[in-house]
């Protein structure tokens, strides 16, 4: 009896010193010690020949040995879950992984989503339209008449098949689509692809990107219209920007006038940028003529309205300093990840 008592202590010993590195070893481990032939199923066979008397003090005792072979063995086995593949094909689990390369948002969306939530700020609702438009919606409701030399300012591409179709020229087709439907007081904002036929150089291309904007209501000044692009400009590109408007020519705004701001590239000085005048035109604007009004039935007596439109390549440009508008369309990525982590 003593002896098996002492005989157990030395088990526990072996045991607690036992080690498995393998699925393979711990697997023999439990058919060693836990296992039907095994080591503890054995010991427990010695209850039969401990008298009476003790059975209860030897009971406890192989008790506590199995929980103790259970708890190593359960050890065991977690220590080596997961290291299983370590075995056999020389592959190493522990070296870093291929680096997932993050997409980059294109620096139009950038700059885009930038004007966008800035206009949000003053409340103003975003529409879109169709990017294949009827000549009605591009310029007849514009107060362009088909015969208006105006519509030579944008050179159209018509649908061949039906030349009544067209690439819109601008988004103000999508401000016409929203008077079409929606009564006074009018806020939004229409950011967009446009087209146009010019030859794709540094400076020009067949397609860019605009946001236009209408705000109609009763009451609505050329004040209004002021403050509210100079706040867009404040928050677009800081408070030392200089701001001035020269007066121009729109057929669907009266009066008009284009927006400059003080060159961000040379700060003022004179570079190419600004062709040496210190100043870059950034967007036109003007009071929404009552022609344009009145073709959607909103009373030109009782209601005014501003618009505005501007190209977002060029405020990325001024923005980013990028000097080439073919850059935008060529999907060269080493243009591209320069934006990356810009949201
Ligand atoms: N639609 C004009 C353009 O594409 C921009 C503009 C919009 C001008 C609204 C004045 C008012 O050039």
């Amino acid at each position: 009896m003593e002896q098996l008592l002492q005989q157990i202590e030395s088990y526990r010993a072996e045991i607690s010193a036992a080690k498995a590195d393998t699925t393979t070893a711990v697997e023999e481990f439990r058919i060693k010690y836990l296992g039907t032939k095994g080591l503890v199923k054995n010991i427990m066979g010695e209850m039969r020949n401990v008298p009476n008397e003790r059975k209860k003090e030897f009971g406890q005792v192989l008790n506590d040995f199995k929980l103790f072979v259970e708890e190593k063995y359960e050890s065991l086995k977690a220590a080596t879950a997961g290291s299983e593949n370590n075995e056999g094909d020389g592959t190493d689990w522990s070296l870093p992984g291929d680096p997932i390369t993050v997409g980059t948002r294109h620096p139009l969306n950038i700059v885009r989503n930038q004007i966008v939530s800035i206009f949000k700020r003053l409340g103003f609702a975003v529409a879109e339209g169709p990017e294949i438009e009827d000549d009605w919606h591009n310029f007849g409701a514009m107060n362009l008449p088909e015969d208006h030399p105006a519509r030579d300012m944008q050179d159209t591409f018509y649908i061949n098949q039906n030349p009544s179709w067209l690439l819109r020229t601008h988004t103000s087709s999508v401000q016409a689509r929203v008077m079409e439907t929606q009564k006074p007081p009018i806020r939004v904002i229409c950011p967009g692809r446009v087209y146009r036929n010019e030859t794709i150089s540094a400076r020009a291309h067949c397609f860019f990107h605009q946001v236009e904007g209408l705000y109609i209501d009763e009451n609505v000044s050329f004040a209004d219209l002021k403050q509210t692009l100079y706040f867009f400009v404040q928050e677009m590109f800081g408070n030392d920007v200089k701001v001035r408007f020269r007066p121009s020519y729109f057929p669907f705004t009266e009066p008009s006038a284009e927006m400059d701001i003080s060159c961000l590239i040379c700060k003022g000085d004179g570079c190419n940028i600004c062709k040496h005048t210190g100043w870059v035109e950034i967007l036109g604007s003007g009071m929404v003529h009552p022609n344009v009004l009145e073709n959607f039935g909103i009373d030109s007596n009782k209601y005014t309205g501003f618009a505005f439109g501007m190209g977002v390549e060029r405020i990325t440009q001024l923005k980013y300093q990028v000097n080439d508008l073919r850059l935008y369309s060529q999907n060269d990525l080493r243009f591209l990840k320069q934006f990356t982590g810009v949201i």
